[in-house]
């Protein structure tokens, strides 16, 4: 079955970007010239998803009037002449349908995906956590396509997952397993944020899932877990046990935005990669290179 349906939870206040975060959503701060949410919907739609949940809180409608028509401007900009731009705003707007569903109390990652469930139905789904930015080249299979894919030909429930040095396993849910001949890892147990010598194991889940709609009905039976929150990695547990749960590498970059550090460094290398601005970003970090 092919996968169409993504959720995007994006009712985070924000709190690691603040002052900017008091009234721009997180997911509108730009990488470069596009804010961080595009990368995201990007991604899902170069992987075949053709609708988009967006779980919001409030301040968020932002979001949904960057995916929506402005007249005033394109008509502006169709008046100046600038006819390339009005065809990438119309390209981003059509991209995909952007369904939008509010999350009315954080109660945590878990109930965030749960609240995307009366739109995904029984149809498998995937997750895409907007503070992990995943940029691929044009001719690379993108995080969520590698997981599409595996569902696609297994049948099985896929997340990604990327090996982080054990000074940062505490940051991530973790995942313990098996590795299969093809290098995925049957996942035996998942660990939400584990705390020093919990675990031997460095493979940690960068907010990229594909699901199947089980995890729906264990995430209802999920309890608050770690920090009182429910949590999705407390239901993929419960898919594993019962359904089966595969972990992938993957090959795209992959930058933690939701970090100060890792934001700048999305814009340093996105920008490098520019063509307005490769080559003189390129001088100009050689010669401040040069002064640090
Ligand atoms: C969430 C998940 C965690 C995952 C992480 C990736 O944590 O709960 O399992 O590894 O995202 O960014 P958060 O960073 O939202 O606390």
């Amino acid at each position: 079955m092919k996968v169409k349906k993504a959720i995007i939870p994006a009712a985070g206040l924000g709190t690691r970007f603040l002052p900017a975060t008091k009234t721009v959503p997180k997911e509108m701060l730009p990488i470069v010239d596009r804010p961080s949410i595009l990368y995201i919907v990007e991604e899902a739609v170069r992987a075949g998803i053709e609708d988009i949940i967006l779980i919001a809180g409030r301040q968020k409608t932002a979001i949904d009037d960057f995916f929506d028509v402005s007249y005033e401007l394109e008509d502006k900009l169709a008046k100046d002449g600038k006819t390339e731009m009005v065809e990438t705003l119309k390209k981003i707007r059509s991209m995909a349908n952007i369904i939008s569903i509010r999350q009315k109390q954080p109660l945590g990652l878990g109930h965030a995906v749960l609240c995307g469930r009366p739109i995904v139905g029984r149809e498998p789904f995937a997750v895409l956590l907007g503070d992990e930015i995943m940029i691929s080249k044009a001719d690379q299979e993108t995080t969520t396509e590698t997981l599409a894919k595996s569902f696609s030909s297994t049948g099985l429930s896929t997340v990604a997952a990327m090996e982080v040095p054990e000074s940062e396993v505490h940051k991530y849910g973790i995942v313990e397993g098996d590795k299969n001949a093809d290098g995925t890892i049957r996942v035996r147990n998942v660990i939400e944020k584990p705390s020093k010598g919990q675990t031997q194991s460095r493979w940690a889940l960068p907010g990229r899932y594909v699901f199947s709609a089980e995890i729906f009905q264990y995430l209802e039976e999920t309890k608050p877990g770690k920090n009182g929150e429910i949590q999705l990695t407390d239901a993929m547990l419960q898919l594993a046990k019962s359904q089966g749960l595969l972990a992938s590498s993957f090959q795209s970059r992959r930058y933690d935005a939701g970090d100060k550090l890792g934001f700048l460094q999305a814009n340093i290398e996105v920008a490098l990669d520019h063509p307005e601005l490769s080559q003189s970003l390129r001088e100009y970090l050689r010669r401040l290179a040069q002064t640090i």
